[in-house]
């Protein structure tokens, strides 16, 4: 490719992602999806591309606790976790415009799914089995797993899950490939919800979400 095609095309790229920008207005990028679907990860780099803050909700929760959500559960178990990620997850989206990565469990709350289809646009990430066993492989601080064979947990999380997770604005799947690639599927889904190609970008007309 040569250099000016390249340029060209960086510019387009730049015009989509302020498109984008244009189209949120204050509300937030909301990923979701279960324990190693790659939240965190591509959430971190959807947020460096787009130049919006990222923010992560459990962080948020273990710094407003003061402990960290393998302390929280243990302390409290899950109903009290539960209640202080519904109140997180509520302050965190009145702060918008962001990439905001949520717990897995944060999406089954009706209420937190109430205020980001309100507030947010979600892109649930959604992973295999295999994909997201050999994530979560790699830590062991997710007390749900830690509770029983982390396989059969899984398996059941996404039974009761998934049908849930599918009301999501976007859904995109979340590979065993380089995060940079799925963050690049993101954009592309984004762009394509709100409409906006480098061209839009340029007239400013852009859906408003
Ligand atoms: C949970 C997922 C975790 C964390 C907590 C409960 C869940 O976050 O919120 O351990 O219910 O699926 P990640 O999805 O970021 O691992």
């Amino acid at each position: 490719m040569s250099v000016r095609l390249a340029e060209h095309r960086k510019d387009d790229r730049q015009e989509r992602f302020a498109g984008i920008r244009e189209a949120l207005g204050p509300k937030s990028i909301v990923l979701i999806g279960l324990m190693g679907a790659g939240k965190t990860a591509v959430g971190r780099r959807l947020a460096n591309k787009l130049e919006l803050a990222f923010i992560d909700a459990d962080t948020e929760i273990e710094v407003a606790a003061g402990q960290s959500i393998t302390e929280i559960f243990a302390e409290h178990g899950e109903a009290y976790f539960r209640r202080g990620e519904r109140k997180v997850i509520a302050r965190l989206l009145d702060a918008g415009p962001q990439v905001l990565a949520t717990g897995g469990g944060a999406y089954m709350n009706a209420d937190t799914r109430e205020s980001i289809k309100a507030l947010g646009i979600s892109v649930w990430l959604k992973a295999d089995l295999r994909v997201l066993m050999k994530r979560v492989g790699r830590r062991d601080n997710r007390p749900l797993l830690a509770a029983g064979d982390p396989e059969t947990v899984m398996k059941r999380l996404m039974a009761e899950r998934y049908p849930i997770y599918a009301e999501a604005d976007i859904t995109v799947e979340s590979r065993d490939v380089p995060h940079e690639v799925i963050v690049a599927a993101v954009t592309d889904a984004l762009a394509a919800k709100l409409g906006c190609n480098a061209q839009q970008a340029k007239t400013g007309c852009c859906k408003k979400v």
